[in-house]
């Protein structure tokens, strides 16, 4: 496994503030996925899905996190439906310790709904769809090596990953001493 930190969750589950914060407090480099596919792709992602589809976004999304995963020390925020595609999770498995933030829906949508950035929460029935989409997700973010409840404020969620992994290090060290 390499040394990264990988966040994964449901939009709006803090990835890239708690992200940001995090990497501060280790000394590491924050990398966000999304904003590497805009950057990439030269617009902002509402335009990739109006202009390519979800299919499209989920192309340039598995491309970006190949591209990522190649470093090391880094704190990574995922987009939400990252773990949707096995070569992504396995990319994301191999590429450093993946981190599940997880919030309660209520609270999810009450940071997100109505967000004009997220073109899957957008339109009629979207606070519907979007539950649809925690439900149908839930198992696939569970299979990360690490969970932390992600209700609280970005410096508290920060200092307990900042935690776990140090003692995950400690741990990690420790075997590869004993060979
Ligand atoms: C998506 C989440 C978004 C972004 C895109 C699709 C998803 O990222 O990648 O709109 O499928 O859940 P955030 O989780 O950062 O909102």
């Amino acid at each position: 496994m390499k040394r990264n930190i990988i966040l994964i969750g449901f939009m709006g589950s803090g990835k890239s503030t708690v992200g940001r914060c995090l990497a501060d407090r280790l000394g590491l480099r924050f990398v966000d996925s999304d904003a590497r596919i805009e950057e990439k792709a030269g617009r902002a992602i509402p335009q990739i899905f109006a202009e390519a589809g979800e299919a499209g976004f989920r192309r340039l999304e598995e491309e970006t996190i190949a591209e990522i995963v190649e470093a090391e020390g880094q704190v990574i925020a995922t987009g939400g439906g990252a773990i949707l595609s096995e070569m992504n999770w396995r990319r994301l498995q191999e590429g450093g310790w993946t981190v599940w933030l997880k919030a309660p829906f209520d609270e999810i949508w009450r940071r997100v709904g109505g967000s004009r950035r997220r073109p899957l929460l957008l339109g009629e029935g979207a606070r519907e769809r979007a539950l649809n989409l925690f439900h149908e997700r839930e198992p696939l973010y569970r299979r990360a090596a690490f969970c932390v409840d992600a209700s609280g404020s970005a410096r508290s969620v920060a200092a307990i990953i900042a935690a776990a992994w140090r003692a995950q290090e400690g741990r990690h060290d420790f075997e590869s001493r004993r060979g």
